[in-house]
């Protein structure tokens, strides 16, 4: 790669994340998202760890200034008011202060922590700062665990697309078509008059995601209620192996800690979660997400697929057949990893999460492949996600066959990535010492 153009993206990446700072946390955009938003958070924390150990721990603490009682943390915290984003406060109507939504995002969070944690001095001040942090990543756990697990199967309920992160995968198609429409918020949308409509959700997924605010709404929020009640329930493969494998690196932690029966509370979890996996293994030998309403897998693979490798759940015979799957997808997508399988007739190359590929879920996805020994894939798909880089800059996706840069500019995470993983010269680097 040529240096010149690799310090012009070092630079320009700093830029972004000093830009899109609000005082102790970063926007994802400035324009789409001024807000702080939950995952985005926790990559631009890994992004700030070796750069500025303080900035590093201090988003992952504004962040936490979300938390709910019973141990949430929101997709948004709405720190100040900004006139640029529907759906504001005011739509999502929760209790909490400062403004939050209602509903969850992946819990990247306590691995964020270990990363941020491993590249401090680790002296006194640090860790003093880690088990703060800590406690607050510890009650999310539960809360997910309890609240999000309310059958203690060891599957994890979603219920909302947006808690996904990945709000408009192709996966959800067939639960959202169950969600009944109550509202019509076409005109109160803001996202599609920043970016070209057609690489953004259509109206009527924006209608059965409002829809189930109101449902949440209407049972106030309490989360036991919210788990169990909407007609939206999903366990999204996405969720289940980030939160896998953040509870690994929370175990770490609590032994860090010396915290002895939280280790043994974690390792629990973790149990019960491993005894779940093989229950979202198709028969093809992939995993899949589960819709909870009506038992059924939900059959378009996407890039959620691969993350079993990161969750380390992926048995040898899965991970033979997800580096071929991934090979297949190459094949069609130089530019990957694909957010949908390129094949699917779902797959829209342009279109958020229906096809683009986003280079957060690549740093997930090389994780899992160098973890299982494929060093060759890991290596291709970060050199890849650096090519993109190189060529198009920090924009929000990529379409995964030509690699043009697509959604927002100036994006947070995508910056932070590049920071925190591509910069540097490794072939890959492992998230954490997992
Ligand atoms: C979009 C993405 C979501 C992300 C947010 C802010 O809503 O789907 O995953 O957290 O933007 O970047």
């Amino acid at each position: 790669m040529s240096q010149s153009l690799k310090s012009q993206r070092d630079d320009e990446a700093r830029a972004i994340l000093a830009r899109n700072d609000r005082g102790g946390y970063t926007v994802p955009n400035a324009r789409v998202y001024p807000f702080q938003w939950n995952w985005d958070s926790a990559f631009v924390a890994m992004g700030f760890a070796s750069l500025d150990e303080d900035r590093a721990w201090r988003e992952l603490e504004t962040l936490l200034r979300g938390q709910w009682p019973d141990g949430m943390v929101p997709s948004i915290v709405f720190h100040a008011p900004a006139e640029t984003y529907y759906p504001g406060p005011a739509a999502w109507g929760t209790p909490h202060r400062p403004p939050t939504t209602g509903i969850a995002q992946p819990p990247v969070l306590a691995t964020a922590l270990r990363v941020v944690w491993e590249a401090s001095r680790e002296d006194e001040a640090a860790r003093a700062r880690l088990a703060g942090l800590y406690q607050k990543a510890l009650a999310w756990h539960r809360w997910w665990h309890d609240t999000r697990d309310p059958e203690r199967n060891g599957l994890t309920v979603s219920v909302h697309p947006w808690e996904t992160g990945r709000d408009n995968s192709p996966e959800w198609d067939g639960p959202l078509a169950q969600v009944p429409v109550t509202v019509d918020v076409a005109t109160l949308r803001q996202d599609n008059k920043a970016v070209d409509p057609a690489e953004r959700p259509s109206d009527d997924f924006y209608n059965r995601a409002m829809s189930l605010v109101e449902e949440a709404k209407a049972l106030a929020w309490q989360g036991k209620a919210v788990a169990t009640r909407l007609s939206f329930r999903v366990c999204d493969l996405g969720i289940q192996s980030i939160l896998i494998r953040a509870d690994r690196d929370l175990l770490h932690l609590a032994r860090v800690l010396g915290r002895r029966d939280d280790a043994i509370e974690i390792e629990g979890w973790l149990a019960r979660a491993e005894a779940a996996a093989p229950r979202l293994v198709a028969a093809d030998g992939l995993s899949r997400s589960l819709d909870l309403v009506t038992g059924r897998p939900l059959e378009t693979i996407t890039s959620a697929s691969f993350l079993t490798l990161y969750a380390r759940t992926a048995t040898g015979a899965e991970a033979d057949a997800l580096a071929e799957l991934f090979e297949s997808w190459e094949r069609r997508a130089p530019f990957g990893v694909p957010s949908t399988d390129p094949q699917a007739p779902a797959f829209e190359a342009h279109r958020y999460w229906r096809g683009p590929a986003w280079l957060v879920i690549n740093r997930l996805i090389a994780d899992g492949f160098a973890a299982y020994g494929k060093a060759k894939i890991a290596a291709r798909i970060a050199a890849r996600s650096r090519e993109l880089v190189l060529k198009e800059g920090f924009r929000e996706y990529f379409d995964p066959r030509t690699g043009q840069g697509l959604g927002g500019t100036d994006f947070s995470w995508s910056a932070a990535t590049w920071l925190g993983w591509l910069s540097g010269e490794l072939t890959h680097s492992r998230l954490t010492g997992a």
